[in-house]
């Protein structure tokens, strides 16, 4: 059921039982004494919160000082019981508790978490397999394949993909250019592996001036260096490909360029398809790399897959199931093309953890990323698609780009509100646009805008800087948000404007009556 109509009412603290536990230590009480009391007591605070999530205050403006108050203290000396120390935790943690898994978090792009990923996510903490290789748990690594193949499936990439759950996009950065560089270093006659960088010469990377940072980390971290990325022009957030195809015949050996399918800024989308003809006729040789952290799932709505065609074609793909998928933090994707290239950026070898039976795959010895021992993330994953299906992945998706449309429809229809770009998915960047004010005021009026409207409490949003203006962003992928809670975000947003125009922070504007 992916509906639920919220109450227009205000939004306070609700009276549960269970946040507001302030379970003192009980000293002496034997800390290994009992998972039941533990478990059921952490079942009884989670479902309590989640219960609270549609109606609580959705920001928290806890000071650092009073979460230090609340918070920090010196070892223990003694210890206390299970059960009282998760309720202790989350009775002094509360008041700095944000409630971005709910359905009135707007902000930057954060996920919420369907029942069976949450579900998931427990039995795989419980459950505790460590997803380092065959011999350890042969569950966790085949569904970690078994998951991997659907995501394929669902994105509509090719089968022969090798990849890895990971982190999150950030690490999937890492991993997929990783293999670029690998494969890189080959083209120039070296093993990046095995020999390092140094006395190289630099590996040239090209992508438009929106670029994710989490990728330009990737680059400071592999030692590609932030330096050898080239930005290329991008006027309406997709990459100019006249500037790429220029600036990959400038360069005579290979080359990564790396692809944005959605933009964080306005979810805008480079040409994919385009971009990997480019890098198909590049004498040289050229790794497309794509960041689809959110803009991925594009692919599973007929609505909007036409922004993502070419991505089949990439060399290596990361994004996110923490974001849209709503599978609980931590949770990313990467797939790669080239199998060599991925394990000899990875491989290790030792006695101690030699491979049991070289028919399976074993990351012991065909590691796909940085770590050794990994956590059980392939569980989580495999409940949310088992939950969801195909269909529900998709339902999913165009309910969250059916509140984004409306939401842009709305502020396009209101005075004193604009759309600072074209909306092709499911992010909403917009500005307050008072009437009156120069270029300086009224990005101070946007910032303070969104200031307020982070401290209001019935909805979060975020602030960037499009193109030299500020603006406000609304990200639409918890799949627990609806059509009240839009209508929430409306009136708070002109509920913010009219109160800074009264404010004085604008002379006569739209929003001053409505
Ligand atoms: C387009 C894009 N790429 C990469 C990332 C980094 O993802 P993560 O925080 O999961 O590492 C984000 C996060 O918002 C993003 O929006």
């Amino acid at each position: 059921m992916l509906t639920a109509e919220l109450p227009q009412t205000r939004f306070a603290d609700p009276p549960v039982d269970g946040l507001r536990l302030l379970d003192r230590p009980r000293p002496g009480v034997d800390p290994f004494d009992g998972f039941g009391p533990a478990l059921q007591r952490a079942h009884a605070l989670a479902a309590a919160y989640i219960e609270s999530l549609p109606t609580r205050p959705v920001s928290r403006q806890a000071t650092p000082a009073a979460m230090a108050a609340a918070l920090a203290e010196p070892l223990p000396e003694s210890g206390v019981a299970p059960d009282a120390a998760v309720a202790e935790w989350l009775g002094r943690a509360e008041p700095g508790i944000v409630a971005s898994s709910g359905p009135r978090f707007f902000g930057w792009v954060i996920g919420g978490t369907t029942p069976a990923a949450l579900a998931g996510d427990w039995l795989a903490a419980a459950l505790n397999q460590c997803a380092a290789g065959w011999a350890v748990s042969p569950a966790a690594i085949q569904t970690e394949l078994t998951v991997l193949g659907w995501l394929k499936e669902l994105f509509g990439l090719p089968a022969d993909r090798v990849g890895a759950l990971t982190s999150g996009t950030s690490m999937s950065h890492l991993v997929g250019l990783a293999a670029a560089r690998q494969w890189a270093s080959g083209r120039l006659g070296f093993d990046a592996a095995r020999d390092g960088l140094a006395g190289h010469p630099p590996i040239p990377v090209l992508a438009s001036t929106e670029i994710h940072v989490s990728a330009v980390k990737a680059l400071a971290i592999l030692g590609i260096g932030r330096s050898s990325l080239q930005k290329l022009p991008a006027p309406g957030g997709s990459v100019d490909l006249d500037a790429l195809a220029a600036a990959l015949a400038a360069i005579d050996g290979p080359a990564i360029v790396v692809a944005n399918a959605g933009e964080v800024n306005t979810g805008a989308f480079d040409d994919i398809a385009a971009m990997a003809d480019l890098c198909a006729r590049h004498p040289g040789g050229a790794w497309l790399h794509v960041d689809g952290a959110f803009g991925l799932f594009a692919a599973a709505s007929p609505q909007t897959a036409r922004l993502v065609r070419g991505v089949e074609r990439a060399d290596s793909v990361a994004a996110d199931a923490h974001k849209w998928l709503n599978v609980p933090y931590d949770s990313g994707f990467v797939l790669v093309r080239d199998a060599e290239a991925l394990r000899a950026a990875f491989a290790v070898a030792a006695a101690y953890i030699a491979p049991q039976d070289g028919t399976v795959w074993d990351p012991f010895r065909q590691s796909h990323t940085p770590e050794l021992a990994r956590r059980f993330r392939g569980l989580p994953v495999w409940c949310a698609l088992k939950a969801l299906g195909r269909t529900g992945v998709q339902a999913l998706v165009e309910r969250c780009l059916g509140n984004a449309a409306a939401f842009a429809g709305w502020v396009e229809a209101e005075p004193g509100l604009e759309l600072v770009a074209p909306a092709p998915l499911n992010i909403v960047c917009f500005r307050y646009a008072p009437a009156g004010l120069d270029p300086e005021a009224t990005d101070a009026f946007n910032r303070a805008a969104v200031t307020a409207l982070q401290a209001d409490g019935r909805v979060v949003v975020s602030g960037t800087n499009w193109r030299g203006r500020e603006a406000v962003r609304a990200a639409f992928d918890n799949w627990a948000t609806g059509p009240a809670d839009v209508a929430i975000l409306e009136r708070a947003v002109a509920d913010v404007g009219r109160r800074l125009v009264a404010d004085g922070r604008a002379g006569g504007s739209g929003l001053a009556a409505r």
